[in-house]
């Protein structure tokens, strides 16, 4: 059992990340997830497309064939770093994400590798799709790039800034419990 005041920054963070997924404006709807690339840390914005609290874990969506999918999947050690200039929130989560491969309807049809190098400009949007909606032959071939990268995370840092004193905790989420202490900010 929570005590009230750590009660209260928990539910702010289900309310904050679950605002972001009803509204594209929210400062929480894109964040920066950062992977592990040999021994150097590798960051990219994302969008938030899922949140769960009671189950420890948020989505996003990404494509197969994107280095950072490879780099997850050597270490599939993750950091996220959300950030509100509004509420003056930043909420750091860590933990291990899980990759699920064909399981959705939706897709990635670029005819390049995330990232490749390119000998010229190229929006990454096959031809035949770029100004009229794509075929089911089209979003199949799509379907197979196509990723959710799950992250279950298992530790969240608070940081609220205030005039009147900065105010931070850390939750660290166990399966049967949740030990939260004021850390110094
Ligand atoms: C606002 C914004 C949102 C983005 N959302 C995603 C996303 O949800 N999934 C994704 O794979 N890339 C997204 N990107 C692109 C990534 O930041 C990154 O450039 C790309 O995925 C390649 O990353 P990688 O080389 O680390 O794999 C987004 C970029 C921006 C600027």
């Amino acid at each position: 059992m929570l005590k009230k005041e750590f009660k209260e920054i928990y539910e702010k963070i289900e309310s904050l990340m679950s605002q972001a997924l009803k509204n594209s404006a929210h400062p929480y709807r894109t964040f920066s997830l950062a992977s592990i690339d040999e021994k150097m840390p590798s960051l990219r914005t994302v969008v938030l497309r899922d949140f769960s609290l009671e189950e420890n874990h948020f989505d996003c969506h990404s494509d197969l064939r994107s280095p950072k999918i490879k780099q997850l999947e050597k270490n599939n050690e993750f950091s996220a770093l959300f950030y509100s200039s509004e509420k003056k929130i930043q909420l750091r989560f860590k933990g291990n994400v899980e990759i699920f491969h064909k399981n959705s309807i939706t897709c990635y049809m670029g005819p390049y590798n995330p990232s490749d190098t390119l000998e010229e400009y190229h929006p990454n949007i096959p031809d035949n799709v770029q100004f009229k909606d794509p075929t089911e032959q089209d979003s199949l071939s799509g379907y197979n790039n196509f990723v959710i990268i799950r992250c279950h995370f298992y530790e969240i840092d608070f940081l609220k800034l205030k005039y009147s004193g900065h105010q931070r905790c850390k939750f660290i989420l166990d399966k049967e419990k949740i030990n939260v202490s004021w850390v110094a900010p």
